[in-house]
């Protein structure tokens, strides 16, 4: 295979390269995700439970939600990636720098960012961070362990990673939210407009999607109509290839009847 063609075969996924490509720095877009996901999870229930869905290597959205809620599932299809968080979670040497997202997580918090407030938010997401699973949203059953159904379903840049295909997508997206509760909150981003994403000179494959396809399908899928909130951020860099960002929250209805 060139290194131009795109994949989905997540063997040639390098943890590391995946986080030097997307989380060295906190830019433009990085700043927004933070934002996006203080603002989704300040107001939730301080008692919930809260599934990462296809978290990958990455332990922002953890960082996040360890500041509000009482317990993290994290879960992800590829057995490095879960290795590349044990690594930080058991603070493992050669494990990825997160205390810049802390920082920046803990001053939209407007909590403590010193050194000590540092150290304390680490120790929590430590602590909240309970179970690491594997998952695979083209299963009907999309986690490995039957468990509990969530309060909070968080997936982030994942499902049109997973799929191939629009209907597929659907798919997936049906089977990761039968994981939420009626009456759960769902905590979604996406990448707009594109094809494939890059880590270095490697592309893997996405489903292209538009803010449309996610109201349609989050309608389809027993959402809350009027609870259903989209934001766009545009690319921070130009070499990016997808044009924005999608921040989504919805609330699944509770059952009638
Ligand atoms: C672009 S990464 C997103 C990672 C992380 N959530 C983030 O925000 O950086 C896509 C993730 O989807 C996961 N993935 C790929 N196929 C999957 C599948 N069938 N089911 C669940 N996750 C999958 C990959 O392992 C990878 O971690």
């Amino acid at each position: 295979m060139s290194s131009d063609d795109v994949t989905q075969d997540y063997a040639a996924f390098d943890p590391h390269a995946y986080l030097l490509e997307y989380y060295a720095d906190i830019g433009p877009e990085n700043q927004a995700l933070l934002r996006f996901l203080v603002r989704a999870f300040r107001d939730l229930p301080a008692e919930s439970l809260t599934l990462d869905f296809g978290g990958g290597p990455a332990l922002y959205a953890s960082i996040v939600a360890s500041g509000w809620v009482r317990e993290i599932h994290f879960a992800d299809y590829f057995e490095t990636n879960l290795r590349e968080v044990a690594r930080w979670l058991d603070g493992g040497a050669g494990a990825f720098d997160w205390s810049d997202f802390v920082r920046a997580t803990l001053e939209l918090e407007g909590r403590d960012t010193s050194p000590h407030g540092i150290a304390a938010r680490q120790a929590q997401v430590r602590a909240r961070v309970t179970k690491l699973v594997h998952c695979d949203a083209k299963q009907a059953c999309p986690l490995d362990e039957k468990g509990p159904l969530y309060d909070v379903l968080m997936s982030n840049f994942c499902v049109e990673a997973a799929a191939s295909s629009l209907a597929e997508w659907w798919d997936c997206m049906a089977n990761l939210t039968s994981l939420l509760k009626p009456g759960g909150r769902l905590v979604l981003s996406a990448i707009k407009g594109a094809e494939s994403y890059g880590i270095g000179d490697r592309r893997f494959l996405a489903v292209r999607l538009e803010e449309a396809d996610l109201t349609t399908a989050l309608m389809g899928l027993g959402f809350d109509p009027d609870t259903i909130a989209i934001e766009t951020v545009p690319a921070d860099r130009p070499d990016r290839q997808y044009e924005a960002l999608m921040f989504v929250t919805a609330t699944k209805l509770r059952e009638i009847g």
